[in-house]
Formats: C-alpha cells, structure tokens, sequence
C-alpha cells in the first residue's frame, strides 16, 4: 500500500486518529510562532482533514490545503464547506501546486516525515513563500518506533532538531530556530507491538525580506516599490 492508499483508507477517521496522537497545542504553538496576522494567505502542506487550515481560518486568513490525498482534502471539505477562504489542491511535496512566492506563511504538521525528501520538501515550502514570510513546521523529534513505518506509513523516524534547521537554512531562510512544543505525540501498536510517546518540535525560518519605508514607517513586505 502506498502512502496514498493509507491517507485515503484513513481520511474518513483521521480526525478521531490524531485526537488520539496529539492534542491541540501542536497547532496553537505553530500559530503563535508563525505570528499571523489577519488577512494573510497560509498554504497547509499535507494538511489532511484541516487540522491547522481550520485553526488559521479562525485567525482570519486565507488558506490553500495541500494535500496528495483527494480523500483528506474531501474530509476537510465536508467539514468547512461554510467556509470561502479555503482553496483545496491536490499535489505533491516535490512539487506543490502553488506559485512561487504566493503565500505569506507555510505550515507543516506532522507531514514532513512522511515525505521522500525532507530537504527537497522543504526547498519547495520556500519556493512558494513571499519574501519576508515564515515556513513553520511541527513534526516528532527522533525516535526508534519502528511500528510507526509499518503500521502507519511513517518514512522518517522523527528528526534531530538540527537536521531540520539545516534543512532550513539551506533552503534560504533565516532566522531559523527549533523549540520544544511541550507536547508528546502518542500512538498505539494495532499489532502487538508496543506504544510510541515522540516529543514534538517546531521549527521556523523566515525569508529575507525587503525592507522599505512608507510614510516614515519602515515595514517588510514582499511588494516595496
Ligand atoms: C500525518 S498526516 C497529518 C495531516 C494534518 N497535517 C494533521 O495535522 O492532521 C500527513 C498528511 O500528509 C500527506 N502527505 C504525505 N506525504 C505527502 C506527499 N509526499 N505529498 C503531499 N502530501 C503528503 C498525507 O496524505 C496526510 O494527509
């Protein structure tokens, strides 16, 4: 079964799933250290039944999911269909369906280690980042949990935090930091095979913005003149 197929299988029970994994403070971390603002557009990257994009739109902004799994994405839809400010697209983590430089934040949550390539995955968060924009990612710190790629299409096994922030830099961005989100992420063997607790982390980076002045103010934004 491919990584597809399990998001498929699974989306309609997702949202009782990650309630079982982790709590609320994952997301409420990751909105805070992003420090949205009204108004803004936040790409969600692998963002399953809407999880985050659904704490961002409560925040004000306006939200494209990604996700590769048109079965999640539908999960999402059914849920917030009320909702205009959410643009749903199917795609992939090497090569998402979004312009270059066409949101202000990008949001990760438990999605990268489920990816091919962390590294490639992250070049292509920044790739769609406005300058002066922040990519936020939660995701477990490195663990040993094998049942966690058997049972539930794990690739990585977590992450040392300063892989990650190498990742980071590496893609361009800066003022990159790693902290803790003080929250286990939790799961249970189907098969025998124990029970997992993966502390979280988040990590950030901030494209280098221009930095211009109007009306005496100095701001930064994407579009100085
Ligand atoms: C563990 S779920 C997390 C979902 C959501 N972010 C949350 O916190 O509930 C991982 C999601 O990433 C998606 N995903 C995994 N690999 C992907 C890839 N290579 N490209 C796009 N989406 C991917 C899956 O379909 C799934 O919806």
């Amino acid at each position: 079964m491919s990584s597809k197929e399990y998001f498929d299988e699974v989306a309609p029970r997702w949202d009782e799933m990650r309630e079982g994994f982790f709590s609320d403070a994952a997301r409420q971390k990751a909105i805070s250290v992003a420090e949205v603002r009204p108004g803004r557009v936040a790409a969600d990257i692998g963002a399953g039944s809407g999880y985050v994009t659904q704490g961002l739109v409560q925040q004000g902004l306006s939200v494209i999911a990604v996700d590769q799994s048109e079965a999640m994405l539908d999960a999402t839809r059914s849920k917030l269909s009320h909702l205009d400010s959410i643009d749903y697209r199917v795609g992939q983590a090497e090569s998402l369906p979004i312009a270059d430089q066409a949101v202000d934040y990008v949001f990760a949550n438990m999605y990268l280690h489920h990816v091919e390539s962390p590294p490639n995955a992250i070049a292509e968060m920044v790739r769609i980042l406005k300058p002066g924009g922040r990519v936020v990612i939660t995701d477990m710190d490195e663990h040993t949990f094998e049942f966690l790629r058997t049972e539930q299409h794990d690739r990585w096994l977590g992450f040392k935090r300063q892989d990650v922030e190498r990742w980071l830099l590496e893609a361009g961005l800066a003022q990159v930091a790693t902290d803790c989100v003080g929250e286990d992420c939790c799961a249970q063997s189907e098969l025998g095979a124990g029970s997992a607790r993966v502390s979280i982390f988040v990590a950030h980076g901030d494209k280098v913005a221009v930095s211009c002045v109007a009306d005496g103010t100095e701001d930064m934004r994407s579009d100085c003149t």
